[in-house]
């Protein structure tokens, strides 16, 4: 009972996510204005911003639109080439989708199916 009501917990977060794939504008994520008015500085500063690297927007397009072929457990859909997945496969940057997957969680991890998110959407995607 207990076991049921996580997961439909986590299908419920899963479908919410489906729904919040529009990224926040910049001015959201580097706010350094505290309410109180005071500017608060880092402690260091950032690490230039890589060129070419995949978002956890991408990741969450990618969970949503390929989830019936990369989920575990689930009857198999494979993506076409023009499926909105592998639309989403193709936003990645350089097609790195090793990039996408170092950035799953381990429970997340545990949700998909390794070797056809790393391969199988490339080739069904005819990258
Ligand atoms: C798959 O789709 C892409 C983008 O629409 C296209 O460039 C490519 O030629 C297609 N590949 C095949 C094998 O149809």
């Amino acid at each position: 009972m207990v076991y049921a009501k996580v997961a439909g917990g986590v299908l419920f977060l899963l479908l919410l996510a489906c729904f919040e794939a529009i990224p926040l504008p910049p001015a959201a994520i580097a706010n350094d204005v505290r309410p109180h008015g005071k500017r608060v500085y880092p402690p260091a500063p950032p690490p230039p911003p890589s060129t070419e690297e995949c978002t956890r927007a991408q990741k969450v397009e990618i969970l949503c639109e390929c989830e019936g072929y990369i989920k575990i457990h689930n009857t198999i859909r494979y993506p076409t080439n023009n499926s909105l997945c592998c639309n989403a496969v193709r936003n990645v940057p350089n097609l790195d989708i090793f990039c996408i997957y170092d950035l799953l969680t381990s429970r997340e991890k545990n949700m998909y199916h390794p070797r056809r998110f790393k391969y199988g959407l490339r080739n069904f995607c005819s990258l």
